[in-house]
């Protein structure tokens, strides 16, 4: 395996987002630029990762870094890891396709698609990141999972199943390295006002804005060192309520 770069200890924290473009991604990024990292922006759209960078770099003054990268092509990982100009100290996995439930239902090629965006492909990066970091001893690798994840419901079992193998992994990842140098973070946001539901009307108190997303993320993979955090903490709540409800009574709620 090719040896990256390692930061030395005078040289910025650097953060690598993977799915740059992304509303929840953006945020993270201004939010750790804002605090002193080095960006490294990962995404398939040159432009808009491009005027992403840009705006970054005016709102902070960070240094940011492109890299391209289609979450789909697994077998580009090891190179795209290898081409990166620095180990980063935090890896964020934020991409997705929620995709349309209905289609999935009867599309084995779709459903496929979203199943590998949200699971196979943010497992398998971070996985490789993980043994990156094991070498150098350090890092926190965060993916940007979801509540979908935490029981099926009718309307998303699709993706909701992806990001239950997404927490899965992710808890294994963290009970792996224990309580070593190398953290991992589990980040259940909630309803978030993101491009794909901006248009759709959310209870207010169970959404978020993506930048109090970014804020929580800040907050348990810097300051207060957590494993799982919600954007809002009720979330947590309504999760644990909805986890314990009997499956004759569940399955004929339809959520
Ligand atoms: N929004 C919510 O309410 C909510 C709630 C819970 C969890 N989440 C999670 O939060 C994360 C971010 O969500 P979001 O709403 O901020 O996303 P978003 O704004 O809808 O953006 C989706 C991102 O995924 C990228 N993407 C899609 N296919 C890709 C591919 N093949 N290769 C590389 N990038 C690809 C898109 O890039 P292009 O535009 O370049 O294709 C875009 O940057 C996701 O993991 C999501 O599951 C969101």
């Amino acid at each position: 395996m090719a040896h990256l770069p390692e930061n030395s200890p005078t040289d910025p924290q650097s953060l690598l987002v993977i799915g740059g473009t992304s509303d929840i991604g953006r945020a993270c990024a201004l939010r750790f630029a804002e605090a002193g990292y080095t960006i490294l922006l990962a995404g398939n759209d040159a432009e808009s990762l491009a005027r992403e960078a840009d705006d970054i770099k005016a709102r902070s003054g960070a240094a940011v870094s492109l890299h391209s990268l289609d979450i789909l092509k697994t077998e580009t990982f090891t190179d795209f890891i290898a081409q990166l100009p620095v180990l980063p100290d935090i890896v964020l996995t934020a991409e997705e396709c929620t995709g349309d439930q209905h289609k999935a239902e009867s599309d084995l090629d779709y459903s496929s698609m979203i199943m590998r965006a949200n699971f196979e492909s943010p497992a398998l990066l971070l996985g490789l990141f993980a043994e990156k970091f094991t070498a150098r001893n350090s890092g926190v690798l965060i993916g940007v999972s979801s509540v979908a994840g935490d029981r099926g419901c009718a309307r998303n079992y699709v993706y909701g199943a992806a990001k239950a193998g997404l927490n899965a992994f992710l808890s294994g990842l963290r009970n792996r390295f224990g309580n070593s140098e190398i953290r991992v973070v589990t980040v259940k946001p909630g309803f978030v006002r993101t491009g794909p539901i901006e248009n759709v009307s959310l209870p207010r108190f169970l959404t978020a804005e993506p930048r109090q997303v970014a804020q929580s993320v800040y907050r348990a993979a810097v300051t207060h060192r957590r494993d799982v955090v919600y954007a809002k903490s009720i979330w947590c709540l309504v999760s644990a309520i909805i986890a314990v409800i009997p499956e004759s009574l569940f399955k004929r709620m339809h959520l």
